[in-house]
């Protein structure tokens, strides 16, 4: 092999330049026109997702030089505080980015001297008002756009956006209000929840965040499909036996109880996280990359799918167990939750899409808490070669040991395909490796949060990875009659001990259709 003489189009690869110039780049910040001010109000200023995500992640975008030229951060919440009080706070939660630590003190503070903090109720025109006129204070005359980001609970949403729009709209530029799951908890609550927020907001001013549609591997999946011409002919029912969503965490609800237990683990990540997933793994090519073309594709793959069956889903709660003298909490053992609890922590489900491209394919998804590790990955089963040359003489069977391309979308990102080997040697001898693009190996930077990217989208207009509400109804659609049978026949889960692999049923569900959990082989 040639030595590389020259290492700058290298070091631009391994850094991941691209030769080609995207469609759309997010600008930074001096881009920015001066005629205009961006005013993000984060609701719920003290919570924690505020704490860990909005504000770390505003301050991320900082750091990155996205945000306009002129921007406030201002922090709304009931408890009364001072900016300086407001200011600390936050600061405790910011890091810098691991590859670019210069100037990073300075930065923050340049970042903190931008937070402003109000106090009010969440159903108070009054105190709206009130942040209205601070709000004005700081955009000075200029054109004022305006993003609400509601890290609320969801029984406080529509008051709080009633306000936010009657007292604190702005004049002469956009308005935008940022909701967070959950939306309701079936077809109907989630239909009342959009018809309440659309007496105050157009459609186009919704921002319904499912963060898992921001991290990095998701967003990776159609550039993967659509830019590869080796992965876009096999992607039908031709090629591909079976696809599996996976979602585990190694910890329970731990503190969570209380709003866990009004939903369970199929409300809180199958109906959203994972059926995204699955709506874009499965969408046919959109007419181009605009967030309407993309969203009506992953809409006709979600409305082309069965309503979910009782006997197509395993449902499990988590029980506890001691190991290595440690003892691990049952989920009922939560103060927050009734000791006669029947939410499930798990649930294994099996679904399909009655369309040309994946007839009889089963997409199977499985979502636990407190299982034995940590994980959100898709494995794409394929096919088995059909007359393998290579099946009788060598001990494996071939026709298990199909081809299989996994995305781990955490932790660890990467995308390996395993495939069928020789082993190197006088012999004739098959192993499974993997081809594997390993994220840290292969890129020096740091993969933004999820957060970073929905919340830059929402401040440029972008809506591709935000819910529309034709989604959303057709996503409930799927899981109500479900939810409801679970809830008015009692279903008792399956128990399984905290830090296992969740209940056997799982495995005769994915037995009945002749598939094997890709996560639970030797070498995973
Ligand atoms: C949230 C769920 O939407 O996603 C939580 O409500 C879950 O129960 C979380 O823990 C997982 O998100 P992530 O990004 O940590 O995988």
């Amino acid at each position: 092999m040639p030595a590389i003489e020259d290492e700058a189009p290298l070091k631009n690869l391994k850094e991941g330049s691209s030769l080609v110039t995207p469609p759309k780049e997010h600008k930074k910040s001096n881009d920015n026109d001066d005629k205009s001010t961006v005013s993000i109000t984060v609701v719920g200023a003290s919570g924690d997702l505020a704490k860990k995500k909005i504000f770390p992640a505003l301050f991320a975008l900082y750091y990155e030089d996205c945000l306009p030229k002129h921007f406030t951060i201002f922090g709304y919440a009931r408890s009364k505080m001072t900016d300086a009080e407001l200011r600390n706070m936050v600061r405790k939660t910011l890091t810098c980015r691991i590859d670019k630590r210069e100037n990073c003190g300075e930065k923050m503070e340049e970042f903190l001297s931008r937070c402003f903090y109000q106090s009010g109720q969440y159903d108070s025109e009054e105190n709206f008002e009130e942040l209205d006129k601070k709000l004005k204070e700081h955009e000075t005359g200029r054109v004022s756009n305006r993003l609400f980001y509601l890290s609320i609970p969801p029984n406080i949403f529509v008051n709080a956006v009633k306000c936010a729009t009657l007292s604190a709209t702005s004049a002469n530029g956009w308005t935008r209000v940022i909701v967070e799951k959950p939306f309701g908890r079936d077809s109907e609550s989630s239909a009342a929840l959009t018809s309440a927020l659309k007496q105050y907001l157009e459609e186009d001013q919704i921002f319904r965040i499912d963060h898992y549609l921001g991290k990095e591997l998701i967003e990776n999946l159609s550039v993967l499909r659509f830019s590869n011409l080796i992965f876009e002919p096999l992607w039908s029912r031709q090629y591909i036996r079976n696809v599996q969503l996976i979602f585990s965490e190694d910890f329970g609800t731990e503190g969570r109880g209380g709003y866990f237990d009004h939903y369970g683990i199929i409300r809180d990540i199958m109906q959203n996280h994972l059926l995204q997933i699955l709506a874009i793994f499965a969408m046919e090519t959109p007419v181009s990359l605009d967030a309407e073309d993309i969203r009506n594709e992953k809409v006709k793959v979600l409305r082309s799918m069965m309503p979910l069956r009782a006997d197509d889903v395993v449902i499990g709660q988590y029980k506890s167990h001691t190991k290595g003298g440690v003892s691990y909490p049952g989920y009922t053992d939560d103060k927050t939750v009734p000791k006669d609890s029947l939410t499930p922590t798990f649930a294994a489900a099996a679904l399909f899409i009655n369309n040309a491209r994946w007839d009889g394919v089963p997409f199977l998804m499985k979502a636990g808490k407190a299982l034995h590790n940590r994980r959100a990955e898709i494995r794409v089963q394929f096919r088995h070669v059909p007359g393998n040359l290579y099946n009788r003489s060598f001990g494996t069977d071939l026709d298990r040991a199909t081809n299989e391309l996994v995305i781990r979308v955490q932790p660890d990102e990467a995308i390996y395909l395993k495939i069928n080997n020789k082993v190197p040697g006088l012999g004739m001898r098959l192993d499974r490796s993997n081809l594997n693009l390993l994220y840290k190996a292969r890129y020096s930077k740091e993969i933004p949060c999820a957060y970073e990217r929905l919340l830059l989208d929402a401040i440029e207009g972008e809506r591709r990875l935000f819910i529309r509400s034709d989604e959303l109804d057709a996503a409930w659609s799927l899981f109500t009659p479900l939810l409801k049978e679970l809830d008015e026949k009692k279903i008792i889960p399956e128990y399984y001990p905290y830090g296992s692999r969740g209940p056997v049923g799982a495995h005769y569900l994915a037995a009945k259709y002749n598939v094997k959990w890709g996560d639970l082989g030797v070498e995973e």
